[in-house]
């Protein structure tokens, strides 16, 4: 596949390009990203979208705005405003300002130097990011695929793919690798209302690669677990607090909660950028709240009545005591032992 989000090099700097996920899995269209006003709207209207692919077009982005400045005074000042303008696109995942952090703190490291270099350096340590994002990628799938049994049934919510990074995919990562080595797993596919991320995403990815899938709604993965179809569940993760706690997209939590009571292993596959040093706990993670909209028009058309009241929260958090281990490209962790990947 394609890379999600890449920077093209054209004229004296380039622009962003990426696979407009809105459209997909009917359509394949990209879309040219030129400046800050473009990337926040691309991020903020999904155009792209998942922890990682975010964190990088907030890499590009930081790079669109220094270029849109090159002329201007107070160049620094006005480049810390539209990244942090940027990092308003969307609060849950953390590698969104991870990555628009890095872009400012090398600004700051490098402030003396013209503009111009501000921009180039900005550019090319956007470029090492997306480049490094499908080698982590990679790291995770292998270690995943070590603990996915033979002829598994997976589960998986959401989509953590190719698409939700540059390439490769988190939790998709680990299926990619676990197929290599066994091409008798199963993958089960939710939904994910009210977006459709696993119908539209997840299964558009797993059908082109030929791995066996089956499309199943949200509520049906108890069903599946009982009857032992399920046997092994493994998801992305937007944002994951100090002591393990996890957000990703909603649902998720339900997810795990069966998976604990049919006691079937539970596992986050997510790079160290997702995890957030920073909070203690799923407390402290600010939900994003998103338009009503979403859940009451399928297909142009509303589903209910006017009037009732409709609330969209985009992720939930997963308790730690719920995850069996969390998949990083260090290794599979303990939730209770994150600590020790960043001393
Ligand atoms: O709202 P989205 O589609 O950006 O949410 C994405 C998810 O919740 C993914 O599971 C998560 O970002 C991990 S992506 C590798």
């Amino acid at each position: 596949m394609d890379k999600t989000i890449e920077w093209v090099k054209e004229g004296e700097f380039g622009y962003s390009l990426m696979i407009n996920q809105t459209v997909l899995p009917f359509e394949y269209k990209k879309e040219k990203i030129r400046t800050t006003e473009e990337m926040y709207n691309a991020i903020k209207t999904m155009i792209v979208r998942g922890a990682p692919a975010i964190g990088i077009a907030g890499a590009h982005g930081t790079a669109l705005s220094a270029i849109e400045l090159i002329n201007e005074e107070n160049f620094i000042e006005k480049l810390m405003q539209k990244a942090d303008y940027l990092n308003s696109s969307r609060p849950t995942a953390v590698n969104l300002s991870w990555a628009i952090e890095a872009q400012k703190e090398l600004a700051l490291k490098n402030k003396n130097l013209p503009n111009k270099k501000i921009s180039e350096i900005l550019i090319e340590n956007a470029i090492r990011l997306e480049n490094e994002d499908i080698e982590i990628n990679k790291k995770i799938g292998e270690y995943g695929a070590s603990v996915v049994p033979r002829g598994a049934g997976i589960l998986t919510h959401c989509n953590a793919g190719s698409l939700a990074t540059v390439g490769y995919g988190t939790a998709l990562g680990v299926i990619r690798s676990a197929y290599k080595k066994d091409n008798t797993i199963q993958v089960f596919a939710d939904e994910t209302r009210p977006r459709g991320q696993g119908a539209k995403l997840t299964t558009y990815e797993l059908v082109k690669d030929n791995i066996n899938t089956t499309l199943i709604t949200d509520g049906m993965c108890s069903y599946f677990m009982r009857n032992k179809m399920i046997n092994f569940v493994v998801t992305g993760a937007d944002r994951i607090a100090s002591n393990g706690d996890t957000a990703n997209k909603i649902g998720t939590s339900t997810v795990a909660i069966a998976a604990k009571y049919y006691n079937i292993p539970f596992y986050i596959a997510a790079p160290k950028s997702t995890i957030d040093m920073n909070i203690k706990s799923g407390n402290d993670i600010v939900i994003e709240l998103r338009d009503e909209d979403e859940v009451k028009i399928v297909n142009g058309k509303p589903i209910c009545i006017d009037g009732v009241n409709i609330i969209n929260p985009s992720f939930d958090i997963t308790d730690n005591s719920l995850i069996t281990g969390i998949i990083t490209e260090y290794g599979i962790i303990k939730p209770s032992d994150l600590k020790n990947i960043f001393s």
